[in-house]
């Protein structure tokens, strides 16, 4: 391929390389979902996607893989210590979550992260045909859309932040604050997932650059003295809806769901937690409120399990490290104090399990706790309401998850509140099916209603007004071809 009308960057390439074999590997899918979201729009424009093969010292030419065409950016040892694990996500990571952990200031992991972020907008300025569209996807490449537009005056360069953007008063405290600020302005169209989160980087904006805004339109100088208009605005985010509906209508799906059950010594009641293995989750919050209510007696062992799905993330990261230590020896603790030999209290997985897995666990879960303490959007609330085609369960749902804005039949948790979080875990285990019925068929029209192939309609229909906006003739860029509009 020489150029692509329509390119992705996104830190992570939507395959992963499998080397269990020994014989160099092969590429397969990874299991994320912006993947999914993408591969119709990659499919229709022959699009071209640009990331990192997951692993140091990687390198490869780029290749077509399942009708993509995928362009490998290569890190090395150092590029991702520095880059990757330091200022990606020890720095912006923590700082953009509210400080739940301290962010880490280092000046040579800001030089790493400026130094991979042009080679990143190189990259794509070497694929992306004259006049096509970009789409940067989040926190790792804040940096991107400047370099980039700088390069490549030509383009329409939109960019996604799939994370919280935090308040100026935690904003203000990042040495790198003008610089990212004006990377980010770089795009013609900035999203973020909650109305708050673009609110928070307009006054960023206003604050550190003293540009003018209004409504979501920023006014950016260029540098023939005149200026443009960035659109800041809410694009939340979601799920492929019809892929977990159909997954949990398969009969040998709702059979593993019951075998779960049973494994777990047929438990009255089973509450499930999903998460990457993230300080931002709340998994301690919510593990202690559990171990409570069973000291308390207002649950017991014998009625109750909860099912804690931990997945691997960032091992090599020291607060990452050190929150994989607490929660183990909490929930041993937990157990020791509590199990019967019939009956755990909680089963701990540290693993990733495969989507028909896990829709499985959503149908076997009558409680889903979703307790983090800052979170994007968190896509395991949506995928547990999809995934609920018998309208049964309960959603308890943190206000500090972004999927909150949306799901407002969940009930929802202040994760701080241990008290409240008790509270509301006996009203959700106890709750009447037809009130978990009136909740789950509220929350899933909206989940169907806003699916991803929308989220990204929405927001590469406002990229291509924008485009038309500054002057520039584009092909209007769309996940789904018209022809299946109309149908
Ligand atoms: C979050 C971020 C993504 C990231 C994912 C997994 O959802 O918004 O950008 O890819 O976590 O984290 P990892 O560091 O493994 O890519």
């Amino acid at each position: 391929m020489s150029t692509a009308d329509f390119v992705v960057v996104a830190n992570r390439l939507p395959v992963d390389r499998n080397t269990d074999g020994g014989d160099g590997g092969e590429w397969r899918r990874s299991p994320g979902g912006l993947v999914t979201a993408l591969e119709p729009v990659m499919r229709s424009t022959e699009g071209a996607w640009v990331g990192w093969p997951g692993k140091a010292d990687l390198e490869f030419e780029p290749f077509e893989f399942d009708g993509m065409h995928l362009v490998p950016v290569p890190l090395s040892a150092d590029d991702v210590a520095d880059y990757y694990e330091g200022f990606s996500n020890d720095t912006i990571w923590p700082l953009y979550h509210d400080v739940i952990a301290a962010p880490r200031y280092r000046r040579n992991w800001w030089e790493a992260y400026q130094r991979v972020n042009l080679r990143f907008a190189e990259a794509t300025a070497a694929i992306a045909a004259e006049g096509g569209t970009v789409w940067v996807q989040d926190y790792q490449l804040q940096l991107v859309p400047k370099l980039l537009r700088d390069m490549r005056p030509d383009l329409t360069i939109g960019y996604f932040h799939h994370i919280p953007f935090p308040a100026y008063g935690l904003y203000s405290q990042l040495p790198w604050r003008k610089q990212v600020l004006e990377g980010l302005l770089g795009a013609d169209v900035i999203g973020f997932q909650r109305v708050a989160d673009a609110g928070n980087f307009a006054r960023a904006v206003r604050r550190q650059l003293r540009y003018e805004t209004r409504a979501s339109g920023i006014r950016v100088p260029t540098s023939d003295g005149g200026h443009r208009t960035a659109l800041a605005k809410a694009f939340p985010i979601s799920i492929s809806t019809d892929d977990y509906i159909e997954l949990a209508q398969r009969p040998d799906i709702q059979a593993r769901a019951a075998e779960i059950r049973e494994d777990l010594g047929n438990p009255k009641k089973v509450l499930l937690g999903v998460d990457r293995l993230d300080y931002t989750k709340g998994i301690r919050h919510r593990l202690k409120a559990f171990g409570e209510l069973i000291e308390d007696g207002r649950l017991s062992v014998e009625d109750v399990t909860l099912v804690q799905v931990a997945s691997p993330s960032r091992e090599r990261v020291e607060s990452y490290v050190q929150l994989r230590d607490e929660i183990e020896l909490t929930v041993a603790r937990i157990n020791g104090d509590n199990d019967t030999w019939g009956h755990s209290a909680i089963r701990y997985m540290h693993q990733a399990f495969p989507r028909e897995e896990m829709v499985a666990l959503y149908l076997a879960a009558d409680v889903m706790l979703v307790t983090a303490l800052r979170d994007g959007m968190n896509l395991v609330a949506k995928e547990y309401v999809a995934s609920r085609v018998d309208n049964k369960g309960v959603l308890v749902l943190s206000e500090f998850a972004g999927a909150a804005d949306e799901l407002a039949s969940a009930v929802r948790i202040n994760p701080h509140d241990i008290d409240g979080l008790k509270d509301a875990i006996v009203r959700a285990v106890e709750m009447p099916t037809a009130e978990q019925g009136r909740r789950m068929r509220a929350l899933r029209k909206r989940v169907r209603e806003h699916d991803v192939d929308d989220w990204s309609r929405l927001f590469l229909d406002a990229l291509t007004a924008a485009a038309r906006g500054h002057g520039v003739t584009t092909r209007s860029v769309s996940t789904v071809d018209e022809e299946q509009r109309e149908a």
